[in-house]
């Protein structure tokens, strides 16, 4: 509701109204600036994400810097080092935590566990793996199901800054009570805390646990597929994302799957057509998938 005492003289609601649209179409005049000059500078396509998350990543950084508009933004990322790095990161939402939705790894273990015992060697990819909470969760899930020395698992992400950091394998000490319950949750049967070693403020999980996984920057809107995979795991990642990129990346996933390979997406994530068609609901209330 606009405040009449903001009308100025002649001024109707119905005219302020459409002065205020006006600057919200100049708003996104220069996002639109903002994330060409990103892609054209840096490879990196933010054009296809969901307007409504970037613009309060956007909002954030200009607050934080005390910037009036997006175009003094655009500025500082084309003329400042540095400001581009800090600007990427923001775009990067990393909420992760170990064995999120326990249900999900409870039910991996119970329904997709048993199709991947015959294998010789198992690939699994994260993709989005944020800072590898989720990666590590996979570990130990395969460690104790007897695959994990058969195991690779590639674990990516957009974020040079997420990927420095889930390859360090150290969490911190405050949430492992958290992660424990959620362990334990997922059919966990042993001592979570037997799977790290603690100093005062950080849990650093075993060597046996790292020793089979590879990190790697990879972006699902621009780059596409590396191998061949037995399970994909793509969780919590195209939300972000318009229907044209997640239908990009769908495409990218499925043609990365290996035949009667398991795709698993984000609670809230559904497949679009065409693609949909290659696959058969395997656990449809965890969102795993399975190529047809
Ligand atoms: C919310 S986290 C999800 C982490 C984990 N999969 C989970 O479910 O807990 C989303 C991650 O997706 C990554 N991401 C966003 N856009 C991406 C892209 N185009 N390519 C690769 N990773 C991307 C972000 O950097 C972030 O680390």
């Amino acid at each position: 509701m606009v405040d009449d005492s903001i009308l100025r003289h002649g001024d109707s609601l119905r005219e302020v109204d459409e002065e205020l649209s006006d600057y919200g179409e100049i708003e996104e005049l220069e996002l639109d600036l903002l994330l060409e000059a990103i892609y054209r500078l840096r490879g990196f396509d933010f054009r296809h994400y969901l307007r409504s998350s970037l613009r309060r990543r956007v909002r954030h950084r200009m607050n934080l810097e005390k910037l009036p508009t997006i175009s003094s933004l655009l500025g500082k990322v084309l003329h400042e080092e540095g400001f581009m790095e800090k600007l990427l990161e923001d775009f990067s939402i990393k909420v992760t935590e170990m064995f999120r939705d326990p249900e999900f790894f409870l039910a991996f273990r119970q329904k997709v566990v048993p199709h991947l015992q015959g294998l010789d060697e198992l690939r699994i990819w994260h993709a989005g793996c944020a800072t590898g909470e989720e990666v590590y969760s996979m570990a130990i899930l395969l460690q104790e199901e007897g695959l994990l020395d058969r195991s690779i698992i590639y674990a990516t992400d957009m974020s040079k800054i997420a990927i420095a950091q889930a390859k360090q394998g150290k969490f911190p000490l405050k949430r492992m009570q958290a992660y424990t319950r959620n362990y334990l949750q997922a059919g966990g049967t042993r001592e979570f805390s037997a799977y790290y070693k603690t100093d005062h403020a950080y849990a650093f999980f075993q060597p046996e646990i790292k020793g089979h996984m590879m990190f790697a920057e990879h972006n699902l809107a621009t780059d596409g597929s590396f191998n061949e995979f037995h399970v994909i795991l793509c969780r919590n990642v195209l939300i972000y994302f318009d229907p044209e990129l997640q239908s990009r990346v769908h495409r990218v996933l499925t043609d990365s799957l290996a035949p009667s390979g398991f795709l698993v997406l984000g609670g809230k994530e559904s497949f679009l057509s065409p693609h949909k068609s290659s696959f058969a609901e395997h656990a449809p209330e965890e969102r795993i998938f399975r190529k047809l």
